[in-house]
């Protein structure tokens, strides 16, 4: 039997019924080649994943600006600007408010901390980076990225953001860098793609002791490094950890404009596996309960 590729439209009820076991087969395979890439390698999985949605994401975070404008909508950084320079993995979850939402009870409980020095490594768009500029108007920021292009939307975001005189851009963070800036009682917040494993070590970095982490840990790159920083802190911090999980779309009221396939797009973070996130508080400096009103200035929204 010879099968002949039909266009949609010339496709007769006999065609369909020999395309059916075709696209049942070809489905099977496909599944099985995401299962395998996704096992072998789940960063090129999660790479992948996003490219092949990005047209789509775009589309996505133009209409939810359209209609939201350009504020984050809630959740700890609510009020705050958002570039649109770079629509990258996450953005519309930052417009919603929900973007990494696991960690948000996390966070919470360093606002209510002290700092006059923040250091965020692997600062991206300066989600991070400025959110916590906004809400510890205390502190000066330091944001590291190693891509220039982050460095160049970072110093954006502050712009926008009011808080360029508290915020600095630098490149790639080493142990020597860290050695060099950080100050006691910062808090350090780190997601930088394994680079965790050689920067969080108070063996390099002794001034890391009396600091307080955020930090999101890699698995898939580096197995074993959640037990290796937890236990590096093990004598020094109180230490909780919390794991990513998938996010239920019909709780978002604001994607009821969207259908149902692009709602889901919208709180998709592409996570190529699993992940987890710590807060380290280092006991050095543990304070019983809030020590001052939290502060949202700049942020349009007064608690
Ligand atoms: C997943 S992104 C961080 C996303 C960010 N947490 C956010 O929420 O927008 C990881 C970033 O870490 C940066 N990075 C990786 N290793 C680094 C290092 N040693 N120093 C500075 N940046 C680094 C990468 O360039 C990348 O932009």
């Amino acid at each position: 039997m010879q099968l002949v590729l039909a266009s949609p439209k010339a496709i007769s009820p006999g065609s369909q019924q020999l395309r059916s076991p075709l696209m049942g087969i070809a489905g099977t395979v496909l599944g099985a080649v995401r299962t395998l890439v996704k096992s072998v390698s789940p960063a090129l999985y999660g790479a992948v994943s996003y490219r092949r949605n990005e047209g789509r994401e775009h589309w996505i975070a133009a209409t939810l600006i359209r209609r939201y404008g350009d504020r984050v909508q809630s959740g700890p950084f609510k009020g705050m600007h958002l570039t649109t320079r770079s629509v990258s993995a996450g953005w519309s979850p930052k417009l919603l408010g929900c973007y990494e939402e696991e960690v948000q009870p996390l966070l919470e409980r360093v606002l209510y901390r002290e700092y006059h020095q923040i250091v965020n490594i692997g600062a991206a768009e300066g989600y991070y980076a400025v959110g916590l500029a906004l809400r510890i108007p205390d502190a000066e920021v330091w944001a590291f990225d190693s891509q220039p292009r982050a460095q160049e939307t970072c110093s954006e975001l502050a712009y926008l953001n009011g808080v360029a005189n508290r915020l600095r851009v630098h490149g790639h963070c080493t142990a020597e860098a860290l050695r060099a800036i950080l100050a006691e009682r910062a808090l350090v917040v780190c997601d930088c793609e394994g680079a965790e494993l050689d920067l969080l070590d108070p063996g390099l970095v002794p001034a890391l002791v009396d600091c307080d982490m955020l930090v999101e840990t890699h698995e898939f790159l580096h197995p074993g490094v959640s037990a290796v920083v937890g236990s590096r802190f093990a004598r020094t911090h109180s230490i909780a950890w919390v794991q990513s999980c998938p996010r239920d779309p019909s709780r978002y009221g604001a994607l009821r404009l969207l259908r149902a396939k692009d709602r889901v797009l919208a709180v998709d973070e592409h996570r190529p596996a699993a992940q987890s996130w710590a807060l380290l508080l280092s006991m050095a400096w543990i304070e019983p309960e809030p020590t001052r009103q939290v502060g949202r200035a700049g942020l349009g929204d007064s608690r």
